[in-house]
C-alpha cells in the first residue's frame, strides 16, 4: 500500500519525525508517498471532487492512497491560505483518504481557543484564560490573574508565548495587538515547579509520560527543556485519553501541568514532535501511529 504524508514542500519542519513515519511504513511493506498540501489540485464538479499532485510543472498526478498522516499545513499568514489548504485535505477526505488527524479535528485541536472551549466543555481541567478583542478586557485580565501568559491562538514550540505581570505593560502590547487585529489571549500563569508532563496518546491508549525538565517556565523540548521518562499514573492517563477523546483526534501529545491544585491541560498538540519522547522513553510513537493507521484502513 501507498501510504501518504501530507505536510507543506516548502519548508520540512521536525524532519525527524518524518523519518521516523517513512521508516515505520517501510517496514510494514508498505510504500511512504510524499503529498504536499501546496502542490494539491482540487477540481470540484457535480456529485466529483478529485485531488491531483504537481510541484510547479510537473505532470499531475491523482492522488491515489488509502491514508495520510496529516503533520503541517505550513505557517500561513494570509486567512485564506489557512482555510485551502485545509479545505485541500479535506477534499483528500472527500475522495476516501483517511487522514490522520482528521483535518477539521487538527484544526480544532491545534487552535488554542478552540480546543480550550472543548476541553472545559467536557470538565477537563483547563487554566483560566481569557481570549478578547478588546484590550481593556485584556488588561482586567492580567489584573485578576496577576502573573499572566500570553499566546497565539495557533502557534507551537513556545514561540510568541510569553509572560507579563504588570497590566499597563500588558496594555501597551494589546494595543498594539488591537492595531494588527490580533485577538488577545490572556491565561492564568500556573505555578507548576520545575516542569510539566506530556502524555503521548494514540488509538485511544496511552503510550507513556515523559516530564519535560526547565530551567526556565517554558518546558518546550524546543526551547532547552529535557524530557525525562516518568510514571503514567492512573491519573495522567484518564486525564490524557479523555482529552485526546474529547478533541476527536487519532493520536496526539497532552500536556499536563502538575500544581498544588491538581493537574490542568495546557495543551492537546495533533501534531507533536515526538523525538524527545522517543529519547527519553524508547517508545517510537510513528510505529504505533502506523498500527493504527493501518487498522483504520482494515475496517
Ligand atoms: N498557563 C500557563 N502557566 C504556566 N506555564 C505555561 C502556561 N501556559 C503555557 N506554559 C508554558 O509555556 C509552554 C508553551 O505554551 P503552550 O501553550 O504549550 O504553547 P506552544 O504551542 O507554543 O507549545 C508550555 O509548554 C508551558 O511550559
Ligand atoms: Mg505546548
Amino acid at each position: 500500500m501507498r501510504i501518504g504524508i501530507l505536510r507543506p514542500y516548502e519548508v520540512e519542519f521536525n524532519p525527524g519525525d518524518i523519518l521516523d513515519l517513512k521508516n515505520a511504513i517501510e517496514r510494514r511493506g508498505h510504500r511512504p508517498v510524499d503529498i504536499y498540501i501546496d502542490a494539491l489540485e482540487v477540481q470540484i464538479e457535480t456529485g466529483s471532487v478529485r485531488v491531483s499532485h504537481a510541484v510547479g510543472r510537473e505532470v499531475p498526478q491523482d492522488v491515489r492512497v488509502p491514508g495520510a498522516i496529516l503533520r503541517h499545513l505550513g505557517i500561513s499568514r494570509d486567512f485564506e491560505q489557512l482555510l485551502y489548504r485545509v479545505w485541500a485535505a479535506r477534499a483528500l477526505e472527500v475522495c476516501g483518504v483517511y487522514v490522520m488527524n482528521p483535518v477539521t479535528r487538527w484544526l480544532i485541536a491545534g487552535d488554542k481557543m478552540a480546543a480550550l472551549i472543548e476541553l472545559s466543555r467536557a470538565g477537563l481541567p483547563v487554566p483560566p484564560t481569557v481570549v478578547t478583542e478588546n484590550m481593556f478586557a485584556g488588561y482586567r485580565a492580567v489584573s485578576k490573574f496577576r502573573r499572566a501568559v500570553i499566546k497565539q491562538l495557533r502557534g507551537a514550540m513556545g514561540y510568541g508565548v510569553f509572560l507579563v505581570d504588570d497590566p499597563d505593560v500588558a496594555f501597551h502590547i494589546f494595543s498594539m495587538f488591537a492595531n494588527i487585529n490580533k485577538p488577545i489571549y490572556v491565561q492564568k500563569f500556573l505555578e507548576k515547579g520545575a516542569g510539566d508532563y506530556r502524555v503521548v496518546v494514540v488509538g485511544g491508549r496511552a503510550l507513556g509520560a515523559v516530564y519535560r525538565r526547565a530551567a526556565i517556565w517554558k518546558t518546550n523540548v524546543a526551547q532547552g527543556a529535557v524530557p525525562e521518562p516518568a510514571r503514567l499514573t492512573p491519573q495522567l492517563e484518564e486525564l490524557a485519553t479523555r482529552a485526546v477523546e474529547v478533541l476527536g483526534l487519532d493520536y496526539g501529545g497532552v500536556d499536563i501541568a502538575e500544581t498544588r491544585d491538581g493537574y490542568y491541560i495546557l495543551e492537546v498538540n495533533p501534531t507533536m514532535s515526538w523525538q524527545g519522547f522517543k529519547a527519553a522513553t524508547g517508545i517510537n510513537p510513528a510505529d504505533h501511529i502506523m498500527d493504527y493507521l493501518l487498522e483504520k484502513l482494515r475496517k
